[in-house]
């Protein structure tokens, strides 16, 4: 059970504690921030209210704690974080069981998501100790004019202090993979989990604890994003952010230094539909990719782009499989659950009510009960309704029909977001240019869109982010090359 166990220490009576220098402490704000469960609608946890000092004294141990850390060997680093990775993967039941109370997650899907960050952990140890552990050797008279007279050695050494900010759909799993290529590059960490996520991210903190890392090299402070967010996200300490979650990127990514950023902010990925394409894997495709932990996924397919000749045989299938999802609680493994929030369910609605007004075609009724959504497929989408355009991060999803591969492509770069789109054909070679035209990070042929495995590159384009995430990127982006040049008298040829 959550907080019980090896997990009794992060609790202060009914409030979670805060991780700070190594140890787990309670606010002397004296305030707690209220963990609403989506299900019940009711306080589930309490986490610290912590204060701006508190930030202050976090960043001043991140910043001495990373320079005995980027000293420690490599594979030492590695070692403490696959010590780690087993101690999270071990502990999954009381993890996953915050997941589902905080976040309305299926049971079955919490528990995958902290299997799959324990692998995560493990393969950003294994890929650090091979890409940090080499470097580049160039020579000078490669370049016009110059004689071997100068040898250069590359090297990649750590930025410092990483602020990580996960979003709520993915609190541990986002987590980690900032956490884990941070701390294997010789960074330290300062961690701001999501309101909703916070006991969860906690849980997995303990686990870092509990594998020996060294005091306040890794740090988790909680509270009111309005209180302490632009203080942590302006901090003069912090020298690179990782950020996952909405448009409040964009606000933080105007304020922050000169500091590299890692965002991913979100987006509004299409699923084209060609005529030839196997309508049977679209559909099944559309529901995963649609419904999956009830579209609350940035990489949900959030516009389906369908050439008419092949709308009706398509939507008749999706309703057949959206009539199977089941609808409840996250303990019960319900397809379809809470979304996270009131005003979540609220922002879904209107999107809904707008494309009513509008005349898109109903597939089911409207059904809500409380932050519980019913599936909902609207067909006959029109370019003027809202939901044509915007993310409802949530179990509803619209059917454009178009006329040609131009419009579907058209109307998926005319989108202020560009993380991923799919496209469905049998033609590879249809789908090589269709992939190429798409404004997007990254575009899926015959799948729906995802992140992972967690080691490919993931990005967005415009909105949808900055920078590109992937173990392998992420480790490089928390790193900056440094350069030793050795000037000789003489050239000097090896063999010469
Ligand atoms: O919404 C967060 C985004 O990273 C999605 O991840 O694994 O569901 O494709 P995934």
């Amino acid at each position: 059970m959550a907080g019980t166990g090896i997990f009794t220490e992060i609790l202060d009576g009914e409030v979670y504690k805060y991780y700070s220098d190594g140890e787990w402490k309670t606010s002397s704000s004296g305030k707690s921030v209220a963990i609403v469960n989506p299900t019940t609608r009711k306080t589930q946890y309490k986490v610290q209210a912590c204060t701006q000092e508190e930030v202050n004294k976090v960043m001043e141990m991140a910043k001495s704690a990373q320079k005995s850390w980027a000293k420690t060997p490599l594979w030492k680093r590695a070692e403490l974080l696959h010590k780690a990775a087993a101690i999270l993967k071990e502990n999954k039941a009381p993890i996953a069981e915050s997941l589902v109370k905080e976040i309305a997650k299926p049971a079955k899907d919490s528990v995958t998501e902290v299997v799959r960050s324990g692998d995560l952990i493990s393969y950003c140890a294994e890929e650090g100790v091979r890409i940090l552990g080499e470097g580049k050797f160039l020579l000078s008279d490669s370049f016009p004019g110059n004689e071997r007279t100068k040898y250069c050695l590359t090297s990649k050494i750590p930025l410092g202090v990483v602020l990580a900010i996960p979003p709520f759909n993915y609190p541990v799993n986002l987590a980690v993979s900032k956490i884990a290529p941070a701390l294997i590059a010789g960074n330290s960490l300062v961690l701001k989990p999501p309101t909703q996520g916070a006991v969860s991210c906690l849980h997995m903190v303990h686990c870092f604890h509990l594998a020996g890392f060294p005091k306040g090299l890794i740090s988790c402070i909680t509270g009111k994003g309005s209180e302490i967010g632009d203080f942590l996200t302006m901090h003069p300490a912090v020298n690179c952010i990782s950020f996952t979650g909405g448009d409040t990127g964009i606000s933080i990514s105007k304020k922050a230094g000169m500091i590299p950023l890692q965002m991913e902010l979100g987006g509004k990925d299409a699923c084209i539909v060609l005529e030839d394409a196997d309508l049977d894997l679209v559909a099944s495709n559309i529901i995963k990719g649609g419904f999956s932990y009830s579209g609350q996924r940035c990489t949900a397919v959030k516009v389906v782009l369908v050439m008419e000749s092949v709308a009706d045989e398509l939507v008749e299938k999706v309703k057949a499989k959206v009539a199977k999802l089941t609808v409840g609680p996250p303990e019960e493994n319900c397809d379809i659950t809470a979304v996270v929030s009131e005003s979540s369910a609220n922002f879904i609605e209107g999107l809904v009510m707008d494309a009513k007004e509008k005349g898109a075609t109903f597939c089911q009724e409207y059904k809500r009960d409380g932050n519980l959504i019913w599936p909902l497929l609207l067909d006959n989408v029109r370019p003027d309704m809202r939901i044509a355009w915007e993310e409802p991060f949530g179990p509803v999803l619209p059917v454009l029909r178009i006329n040609s591969v131009e419009e579907g492509i058209n109307h998926c770069n005319a989108s202020n977001f560009g993380l991923q789109g799919c496209v469905f054909t049998k033609d590879i070679n249809k789908a090589m240019l269709i992939s190429d035209a798409m404004e997007t990070g990254t575009v899926q042929i015959n799948s729906a869109p995802a992140r992972g495995p967690d080691h490919f590159p993931f990005q967005g384009l415009k909105d949808s982010g900055i920078g590109s995430q992937g173990v392998t990127n992420s480790i490089n982006l928390m790193t900056k090359v440094k350069t030793t040049v050795i000037n000789l008298p003489t050239p000097s040829y090896s063999m010469g």
